[in-house]
């Protein structure tokens, strides 16, 4: 899009981005917070995100060294609500979904999530009041339902999208190009 005119505004506009609840084990009970700045590098391989020192989740990707990453879809909006508004030491969010574990035990996923993963941490890196979690990605889960021949479907996953630039507020996906990328 050219505009004659541009205008400098605050933040990081690398925006839209997906909706993620982070898992883990604190005191042996499952626990979730939203997470909206997360990205994945390597190829995928591995997956950055942005923690609070403070949040609870914390305590469990610590001890355990490892986490999951669900992917709820829009019909999951108001528990995702619940998982970044209030914290496992105030409630007990381990009720809110149906859990399940894969190869690592200790990385707690959510079943009514279409698409979740279990990682295994592979650093932290001290941000101050931050720090950034680098998860190595060690099994991808997938409802049948959202697969076409094999493929991921995401509009079939429907995720929740989230947008920076002042705005912080949620999103469906829109539609697709059909362009395949080489
Ligand atoms: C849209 C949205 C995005 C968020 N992104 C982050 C984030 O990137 N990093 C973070 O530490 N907290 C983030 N939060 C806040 C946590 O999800 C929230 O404080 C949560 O209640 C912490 O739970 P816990 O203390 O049980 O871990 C976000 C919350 C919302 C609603």
């Amino acid at each position: 899009m050219i505009s004659k005119s541009k205008e400098i505004i605050k933040g990081n506009l690398l925006s839209p981005l997906p909706i993620i609840l982070v898992g883990s084990l604190v005191n042996s009970k499952p626990n979730f917070l939203v997470i909206g700045y997360s990205s994945p590098f390597d190829f995928g391989k591995y997956t950055f995100f942005s923690l609070y020192k403070k949040r609870y989740t914390r305590i469990g990707i610590h001890e355990h060294q490892t986490f999951s990453i669900n992917i709820p879809s829009v019909d999951l909006i108001n528990k995702t609500n619940i998982c970044g508004t209030k914290s496992g030491r105030d409630i007990d969010k381990s009720k809110l979904f149906t859990i399940f574990y894969g190869e690592l035990k200790t990385a707690p996923m959510i079943q009514e999530c279409p698409v979740t993963m279990e990682l295994k941490v592979a650093d932290v890196i001290d941000y101050g009041r931050n720090e950034g979690i680098i998860g190595e990605v060690i099994n991808s889960y997938v409802n049948s339902e959202c697969l076409n021949n094999g493929k991921l479907d995401m509009r079939k996953v429907n995720p929740i999208l989230w947008a920076t630039g002042g705005d912080y507020n949620y999103y469906s996906l829109g539609n697709r190009l059909n362009i395949p990328a080489e």
